[in-house]
């Protein structure tokens, strides 16, 4: 089932997966916080994409920049002329839209008339140092990829990388979005995981469709039903100022398909802008044609909390009981799951036990839980609506045989299980 907006916003908040930032003081639209929950979430979803990405390849090494970098990146990337959106004004009741998502000329709230549209820079300005003047303005990156490009000849230089291969980053990216809506979904500030894969000009349209098929995969890999997903070819008149061929991987959201991350073709045109612009030689010397070449660039760009958006719409079920009740949860894949194992004693009295095994439990790297409070079918309930694959419970009988009940998030099934085979048991399943 469908889960709307509004219900999954709810949820976050009820639950510490996200909630609005600088709430106290009324919010601040476009931005959002991570809670206990989500921040594991978020960590989990980043490390995943780390490990795919950068760690288990031999051909992709990362990279972390600064957030502020010179002006003249963005003027090299076309970002300072280029990045904006059609804005339009009411001129009665002075709400502003963008300008290429309304249906009419009149104002969607009001009716009332719109302004000419202006062109609007997304990009955040800033000064850097104690004067403000325009020598010292700056902006926050309004993508990770230009850091890659900008320091693509330190990195080829000290990392005895061969042609084709990657350079990852992950970080924070800002946008001053006309309009930021559907939850965390266009936000103000998010982070991007992006991908920028080096390979000879001729061999693009092979390492496109690599490219392609491996970010599809990796969606389903970490628990995205495939029925939810697909890929969309951009339309000529929808590619980026410097991209030869786009595709996005698309998510069933509950306000409809939308763009989760897009794969696209975008030629030696970066590097070649930051080669006319600074005026130094970025091109790389390659050990197989023995030849200097400027490499084009397939790139894989995500965003983290779209992702973990998807994921929390993905997950959640309200399933409806035997018994004739209901139970939410969240069916988390357990790679990505928040909390792994949660640990309860039966009643407070088995409090010690209880206690020492979690602690095992955190030894041996599980990400746990301890609750000892209410109806233990509560506690279950709890863990459900958290996504936590297994809970494992220390009753009397325990003390007399040493094994604890493991109860099956998804089905349910409770396993008796020896404290002594416990480690391997939920090592098979969770990691
Ligand atoms: N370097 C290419 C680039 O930045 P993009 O399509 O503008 O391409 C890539 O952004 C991804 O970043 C998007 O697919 C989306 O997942 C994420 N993203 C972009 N704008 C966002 C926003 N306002 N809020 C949240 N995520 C955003």
């Amino acid at each position: 089932m469908t889960i709307s907006l509004s219900d999954l916003t709810a949820l976050c908040k009820r639950r510490g997966f996200i909630y609005q930032s600088s709430e106290i003081y009324d919010g601040i639209n476009g931005f959002w916080d991570y809670g206990p929950l989500g921040v594991e979430l978020k960590n989990n979803v980043r490390r995943h994409w780390w490990d795919t990405i950068v760690r288990s390849r031999q051909d992709v090494v990362g990279m972390d920049a600064t957030i502020i970098m010179h002006s003249r990146i963005w003027e090299a990337s076309g970002h300072a002329d280029h990045f904006t959106d059609p804005m339009v004004d009411c001129k009665e009741c002075k709400r502003r839209f963008r300008a290429d998502t309304l249906a009419g000329d009149k104002c969607p709230e009001c009716g009332g008339e719109l302004t000419e549209a202006r062109q609007f820079n997304l990009m955040f300005k800033t000064f850097v140092g104690a004067s403000e003047d325009s020598s010292s303005v700056a902006y926050l990156r309004p993508e990770t990829a230009q850091a890659i490009f900008a320091q693509f000849k330190n990195v080829t230089s000290t990392s005895r990388v061969k042609l084709p291969f990657g350079i990852a980053q992950v970080g924070k990216s800002f946008r001053n979005e006309i309009n930021p809506r559907n939850f965390t979904f266009r936000s103000r500030e998010f982070d991007q995981m992006e991908l920028e894969f080096f390979v000879r000009p001729e061999e693009t349209g092979k390492w496109y469709e690599y490219w392609r098929d491996a970010r599809f995969q990796w969606y389903v890999d970490i628990g995205v039903r495939q029925e939810n997903l697909r890929l969309r070819d951009h339309e000529k008149h929808e590619l980026a100022h410097y991209a030869a061929a786009c595709v996005d991987i698309e998510y069933n959201f509950p306000f409809g398909w939308a763009e989760l991350e897009g794969v696209a073709d975008r030629g030696t045109f970066d590097l070649d802008q930051h080669i006319k612009h600074s005026g130094k030689d970025l091109s790389f010397f390659d050990d197989e044609s023995q030849e200097k070449l400027v490499p084009a660039v397939i790139e894989s760009s995500a965003g983290l909390d779209r992702t973990v958006l998807t994921l929390l719409a993905d997950a959640y079920e309200v399933e409806k009981l035997e018994d004739g009740t209901e139970r939410n949860l969240l069916r988390f894949h357990p790679h990505i799951a928040p909390v792994q194992v949660a640990v309860f004693p039966l009643i407070k009295k088995l409090r010690e036990p209880s206690v020492k095994l979690e602690a095992d439990l955190r030894r041996w790297r599980f990400v746990t839980y301890y609750d000892e409070k209410g109806a233990i079918g509560r506690r279950y309930r709890r863990q459900d609506e958290a996504g936590t694959p297994y809970c494992v419970t220390i009753d009397f009988d325990t003390l007399e045989d040493n094994a604890v009940t493991v109860r099956d998030r998804d089905s349910m099934k409770q396993d008796r299980v020896s404290i002594d085979n416990l480690r391997g048991y939920l090592e098979e399943r969770l990691f």
